[in-house]
């Protein structure tokens, strides 16, 4: 069995050295161009080169949750593609989000500046039942993320493409119930993937419905923020401010203007990591399920495009 490893950004000896360890018997190789056909490939953001090349796979399996950049490479339909399924994801997901809605629910950046100037004063206590969080994408991060939430006592609603029924969240499906659930949504969080139906989801016309002083965590993609609606809506005062980890350009180029937002607080695109041994553990898994012949989870969906 041929494996090969096409990680873009990414040390991949250690890897190499994990997968070797778990799967004595392969052939596995970080790749270069011309090596040829492997059965199984394991890649991040990889050269159209070496999709090319892959004439056998058996299954390509994409060292992150989001496919979106993969899928704009030519790969040839119906190929299975496989995404990663948490993997230490979804914990990492659960204390980010709790973390952004915690510190602007307590005011804590207030605080932070008060401290800062010598002032020792006190803001008025909020009720969580005034910030109803309502989550975007109730997949593997987003039911996780859910949860969490609900362990601080917010009113918690869920939006999916799909019905879905989960213990102690209201839930919403499919773009006609799309406005009720965001009506009802203080605090919103993007965990969708990005594909053509989510694209733009975020902006003016969307975010204008949340309930005033709504707030926005984005830690799904850049591609679904309209930056200049989120800006226009922060500068109205209908939204009260966001948490961004994901922009259309990453880097953030210098002198773009969430960089001074007195309302962003950002992160470089850190929310969920990919854990190495988490992942390669994951993989082994799903290449031993396929050489048996057994179903995985996590493979990717052509015709909805995550
Ligand atoms: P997932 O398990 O595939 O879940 C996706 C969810 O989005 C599902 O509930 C799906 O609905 C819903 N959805 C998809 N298209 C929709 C639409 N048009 N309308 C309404 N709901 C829709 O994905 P995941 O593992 O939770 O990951 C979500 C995304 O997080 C990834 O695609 C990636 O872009 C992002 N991510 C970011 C980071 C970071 O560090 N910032 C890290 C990891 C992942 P159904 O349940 O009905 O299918
Ligand atoms: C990171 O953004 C991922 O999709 O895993």
């Amino acid at each position: 069995m041929r494996i090969t490893f096409c990680c873009t950004d990414t040390k991949a000896e250690p890897w190499l050295q994990g997968l070797r360890a778990a799967l004595p018997h392969a052939e596995v190789a970080n790749w270069t161009p011309g090596d040829g056909p492997a059965d199984y490939a394991i890649v991040w953001a990889p050269p159209q080169q070496f999709i090319d090349e892959q004439t056998r796979l058996r299954a390509l399996f994409n060292i992150g949750a989001g496919v979106d950049a993969l899928l704009q490479l030519k790969i040839a339909p119906g190929t299975t593609i496989v995404r990663l399924d948490d993997a230490g994801m979804s914990v990492q997901m659960a204390d980010y989000v709790c973390h952004a809605l915690i510190r602007h629910f307590r005011e804590f950046d207030g605080y932070a500046s008060d401290v800062a100037n010598g002032k020792w004063s006190y803001r008025r206590p909020r009720l969580r039942s005034d910030f109803p969080v309502g989550i975007m994408g109730l997949g593997v991060l987003g039911q996780r993320v859910a949860q969490a939430v609900q362990q601080f006592d917010f009113p918690v609603l869920g939006w999916s493409r799909s019905p879905k029924q989960l213990q102690g969240l209201r839930t919403y499906c499919g773009s006609g119930e799309l406005p009720a659930f965001l009506s009802a949504s203080r605090v919103l969080v993007c965990l969708l993937p990005l594909t053509d139906e989510t694209q733009n989801i975020l902006r003016h016309e969307t975010l204008s419905q949340l309930q005033p002083g709504g707030y926005l965590i984005n830690v799904a993609r850049g591609g679904h923020l309209v930056e200049e609606d989120l800006i226009t809506l922060l500068d109205s005062g209908h939204l009260a401010g966001a948490m961004l980890d994901v922009f259309r350009q990453e880097p953030l180029p210098p002198g773009h203007a969430f960089w001074t937002h007195p309302k962003i607080s950002m992160t470089p695109h850190t929310a969920a990591r990919t854990l190495r041994a988490e992942s390669i553990a994951q993989i082994v898994q799903k290449i031993g399920a396929l050489q048996r012949g057994e179903p995985i989870a996590g493979v990717v969906n052509w015709q909805k495009g995550y």
